[in-house]
């Protein structure tokens, strides 16, 4: 039966069956030593010159072989622990050893921590560079912290559900990647910037609580902190007050970095909060970085910042935009001026982001729930009525049915994982990302498409 590398520490002098991988031979002479790396671990394994056979089979091995390796755990000699790794006061003592399968030399070292390696190269390989024990924890770790969420989330009544990645183009932020729909030519479905709508819907629906950990799509320029698809941890509650949503946040994040990141100090708690003018002028922007010494990695200095403006104007235009989403809404005191246009300027908003060392880690707010204001909004906005019915009417006609006050927040999960983790880029956390121009080296995507499937999709390409 299989034992894994990290269970050798309970098994001294017992004859064991290991699998994984080679990584490193060593011939000292009459001994040949390996390393044999499994998903738990890696270990020494030293070949003894008898029998001749085994030195012999161990003799051929290379880097990243697969083996099976059959062998006794022997405590090493005192002056000859290896106090780097949590195996390295045993060894194996090798029985039998059969080559399951070899490797050509891999094209990237694996088992550094490869910073030092070219991106495009190590993006190219990526199967290969998620071998390296550094990319193994951030992967586990995410992992980690999706269950912590799920737990937490399911123990205070959320419930998990999907919505759409197809859905319907409306101008809501970034630019959308559109998918064209075979069976009505010409139309085109957009890949979800984020579930903002449906999980509005579901509130009108009755679910109360709702959150999913989801792909959310945005055809914007990449770069440190931005893919073009990231996750989001996304939840939205009805009758939240602002607090109740800032609250629970505050709560889930503090229990992740206690349980996942014990290392990790969060600098205040609660979590202090500034103005969106007041960190503005102190700061100069929107996602201050509080820390008291930005060169201590282990410090998590997160912050709100409340009280935007609902519009901003536009640099270009000079039109009003919105500042964070047309769904958001005005402080209480505000929806008399929103009625009558009034003040627009100088209207607050009951939105609010989080921010960590700098980088904007979740944003959210209550929301507009009923129809005559969020129309009103779409106005303000400079949409004509007949615009306003085709883009948004399922909005307007599902808020006429008894929608209640609702809010929610996500999270850049991609984000707050990478600062939590001290990794330089988003792309470190991510199974299988784009490079700064949005390519998967790996499987060279995007790639050109046969004559035919365009043809199903009445698409002609100009060049
Ligand atoms: P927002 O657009 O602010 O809000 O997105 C929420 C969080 O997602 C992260 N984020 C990204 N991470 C990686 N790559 C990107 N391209 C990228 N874009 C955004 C940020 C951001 O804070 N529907 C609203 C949320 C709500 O109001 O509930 C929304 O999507 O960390």
């Amino acid at each position: 039966m299989r034992a894994l590398v990290k269970d050798i520490i309970n098994k001294e002098g017992e004859s064991i069956e290991l699998l994984g991988w080679v990584a490193g031979r060593r011939d000292h002479g009459k001994l040949i030593f390996i390393d044999l790396k499994d998903r738990s671990g890696i270990v020494q394994v030293v070949f003894l010159p008898k029998p001749q056979e085994l030195p012999e089979k161990a003799g051929v091995l290379r880097s990243e072989w697969v083996i099976k390796l059959s062998g006794k755990v022997n405590r090493r000699p005192e002056n000859m622990v290896n106090k780097e790794i949590p195996t390295g006061e045993f060894e194996i003592q090798a029985e039998a050893l059969e080559i399951l399968n070899e490797s050509e030399t891999p094209p990237i070292d694996v088992d550094s921590d490869g910073y030092e390696i070219g991106e495009e190269v190590r993006m190219k390989y990526r199967y290969l560079d998620l071998r390296r024990s550094r990319l193994q924890n951030n992967i586990r770790v995410r992992s980690k912290v999706n269950k912590y969420i799920r737990d937490f989330l399911t123990r205070n009544d959320f419930v998990e559900i999907e919505t759409p990645m197809l859905g319907k183009s409306t101008p809501e932020g970034a630019r959308d990647y559109l998918v064209p729909s075979r069976l009505e030519p010409g139309k085109f479905y957009a890949l979800a910037q984020s579930p903002q709508q449906y999980k509005q819907l579901l509130m009108v629906s009755g679910l109360e609580r709702y959150f999913q950990i989801v792909k959310c799509f945005r055809d914007e320029d990449t770069r440190g902190d931005r893919q073009p698809e990231f996750t989001q941890l996304d939840l939205e509650m009805s009758f939240p007050t602002r607090e109740e949503v800032m609250n629970l946040t505050e709560q889930l994040v503090i229990g992740i970095v206690k349980e996942i990141f014990p290392e990790r100090e969060i600098s205040q708690v609660p979590f202090p909060r500034l103005t969106y003018k007041e960190t503005m002028e102190q700061y100069g922007t929107d996602r201050p970085d509080l820390r008291k010494d930005p060169g201590n990695q282990n410090e998590m200095a997160f912050c709100w910042v409340i009280d935007f403006p609902v519009f901003e104007k536009d640099g270009k235009t000079g039109k009003l935009t919105y500042s964070h989403n047309p769904f958001t809404a005005p402080k209480p005191e505000y929806s008399d001026d929103l009625k009558n246009g009034e003040n627009l300027e100088t209207m607050i908003s009951q939105q609010y982001d989080l921010a960590l060392n700098g980088f904007e880690v979740a944003g959210g707010g209550i929301r507009i729930h009923q129809p005559e204001l969020l129309k009103k909004v779409f106005e303000v906005l400079g949409h004509s009525p007949e615009k306003i019915e085709e883009q948004f009417s399922h909005m307007l006609s599902a808020f006429k049915y008894g929608a209640p006050p609702h809010g929610g927040i996500a999270w850049g999960l991609d984000r707050l994982i990478t600062i939590l983790l001290g990794e330089p880029n988003i792309r470190e956390v991510i199974a299988f990302p784009k490079t700064g121009d949005g390519r998967d080296l790996m499987t060279d995507a995007p790639s050109e498409v046969t004559e035919e499937q365009l043809k199903e999709l009445h698409i002609k390409i100009s060049k």
